[in-house]
């Protein structure tokens, strides 16, 4: 049996109807978030993001750090993505629950979130996080893991008083949301959350 010939899976496991959806779209998603926590999905933060520079796009996984009114992450602002972000900054956030059988799908601009917050968020981190995320220098080529291994030892010997530069926060602003139901047979529920102005325009999307 070739790898893709498996049983199909169809899935049961919940419904959405218009009147089960929040109007605010963050509070929807904080409650599917609170769900997927519930259920023990693995790696609920954990999202794929997409980035687009000349016409191509490129996606990677991190982690959602936080919701205030956007959605927050933290990597290196010298990375690929970061560098793609500092061109363009329309980006797409993509978190998929198995457990649930749920999709949700984010668009909008990224901004970096201020130096403060991003030296509070930094410092509250473990110290071989805040070694290992000073030490990478994330994306580039490197000749070996000895290389990487030396540099995370110079910094424990050093010591790190303070995040350094090129390592900090972005934050999402939606202008678009979609949270997608499996339901049986291909027959998904999809409701895309449009922006109009300051108000959030919610519409039934075919599967
Ligand atoms: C589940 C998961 C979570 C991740 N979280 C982060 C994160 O929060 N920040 C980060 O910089 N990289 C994270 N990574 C690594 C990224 O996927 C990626 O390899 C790295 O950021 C370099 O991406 P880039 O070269 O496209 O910039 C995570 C990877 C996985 C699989």
């Amino acid at each position: 049996m070739s790898l893709f010939e498996k049983e199909r899976s169809d899935y049961g496991f919940g419904k959405l109807d218009r009147e089960d959806l929040l109007e605010d779209p963050f509070e929807q998603f904080k409650f599917w978030l609170q769900a997927a926590v519930e259920h023990e999905v693995p790696e609920p933060a954990g999202m794929c993001l997409s980035t687009c520079i000349d016409n191509r796009p490129s996606s990677r996984m991190v982690l959602l750090r936080g919701i205030d009114h956007g959605f927050l992450f933290y990597t290196n602002y010298l990375s690929r993505k970061g560098q793609e972000i500092e061109n363009n900054p329309f980006g797409c956030l993509n978190f998929w629950w198995p457990t649930l059988e749920r999709q949700i799908r984010i668009e909008g601009t990224i901004e970096k979130v201020s130096p403060e917050q991003s030296d509070e968020y930094f410092l509250s981190r473990p110290l071989e996080s805040q070694i290992a995320s000073a030490a990478s220098p994330q994306s580039q080529i490197i000749t070996s893991r000895d290389e990487l291994e030396q540099a995370v030892n110079t910094l424990r010997e050093s010591g790190i008083t303070h995040r350094p530069d090129h390592w900090g926060g972005y934050r999402l602003l939606p202008t678009y949301f979609e949270f997608w139901q499996g339901r049986s047979a291909r027959l998904h529920d999809r409701f895309a959350y449009n922006r109009d102005l300051r108000e959030w325009q919610i519409s039934r999307m075919a599967p």
